[in-house]
């Protein structure tokens, strides 16, 4: 096991168990959990898949457990997993912590087209806090558009003076965002990368400028990039070399591991050129 990067964006290249184990108690503001889901997802080639459902839920429920004492009073927890396990995440984490909502995240396509059954189009994720009493949660920092009273401009006949309807709500608990695709300039080389805007919503209601977020199965370190971007702490745990790697660059936390040079790999439409300007852009951004 190892720890790169700085003070402010801390990168753990090992376990989650015993990587988890290297952060302190009642610390973390909010931690964003996507772990394999056990389906058989070549992370890699290292296989997502346990020899039983029980394993793999056992396991889940050692590492949920550790990430619960790493969080502070007031903090959040938002964790992911293949729709079939969440029902057992859910009763789990009831007698834990307080559910608050239970999210789908909804995408408008899906790698393979089902033919004979309904195409799985969505992803759950529930949102857990300690306190339902005391817990951060930005209103302002994720209001949406409201189409009844942006667009379609109705009026409340209700009210003693009739008023416009809202222009901005908070968003309801299914949001629609693409999956990241290979053409997107955020695309890694990842089977489940997550899309920037899915975590700009999650760590914008869910944690403050200068709070600590963790993820403990980090991937491409998309919620350390937007940790950095909306100016929290991060500490990303992930096991594979190739995924740490990526972390390193997109944090701009070291510009060649263990002697290679890291840079992003040119996709098949790009040229050199184009993705250095690319890859410059996001250094900027
Ligand atoms: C679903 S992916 C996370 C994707 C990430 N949210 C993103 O946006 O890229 C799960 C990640 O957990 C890593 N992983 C699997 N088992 C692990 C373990 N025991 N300890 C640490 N990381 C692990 C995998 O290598 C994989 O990158």
């Amino acid at each position: 096991m190892e720890i790169l990067g700085n003070s402010s964006h801390k990168i753990i290249h090992g376990d989650v168990l015993s990587s988890l184990v290297l952060v302190p108690n009642n610390s973390v503001n909010l931690i964003f959990a996507d772990p394999p889901y056990n389906i058989g997802k070549n992370f890699n080639g290292h296989k997502d898949k346990w020899v039983s459902e029980e394993s793999y839920l056992h396991w889940c429920y050692n590492w949920i457990d550790s990430c619960i004492q790493k969080l502070k009073s007031d903090g959040s927890f938002y964790v992911m997993t293949a729709t079939q396990f969440m029902p057992f995440f859910d009763i789990y984490l009831r007698k834990k912590l307080h559910i608050l909502s239970r999210i789908v995240w909804y995408y408008d396509s899906s790698g393979v087209q089902a033919k004979k059954y309904f195409g799985s189009m969505y992803e759950p994720i529930l949102f857990c806090v300690k306190n339902k009493n005391n817990y951060v949660f930005n209103t302002n920092n994720i209001l949406v558009e409201a189409k009844t009273g942006a667009k379609r401009k109705l009026i409340d006949y209700r009210k003693s003076t009739p008023t416009i309807y809202n222009s901005k709500k908070i968003p309801g608990n299914v949001w629609e965002f693409p999956r990241v695709r290979y053409r997107m300039d955020e695309y890694e080389n990842h089977p489940t990368q997550k899309p920037i805007a899915l975590l700009e919503r999650i760590i914008n209601a869910s944690s403050n400028v200068g709070d600590l977020v963790l993820d403990p199965f980090a991937g491409t370190f998309t919620t350390s990039f937007v940790a950095k971007e909306l100016n929290r702490h991060s500490i990303g745990i992930e096991m594979q070399e190739e995924y740490v790697k990526i972390g390193l660059r997109r944090l701009q936390l070291a510009k060649e591991f263990n002697g290679e040079k890291l840079k992003k790999p040119i996709r098949t439409f790009e040229t050199e050129e184009s993705a250095t300007t690319k890859n410059l852009s996001l250094f900027e951004y």
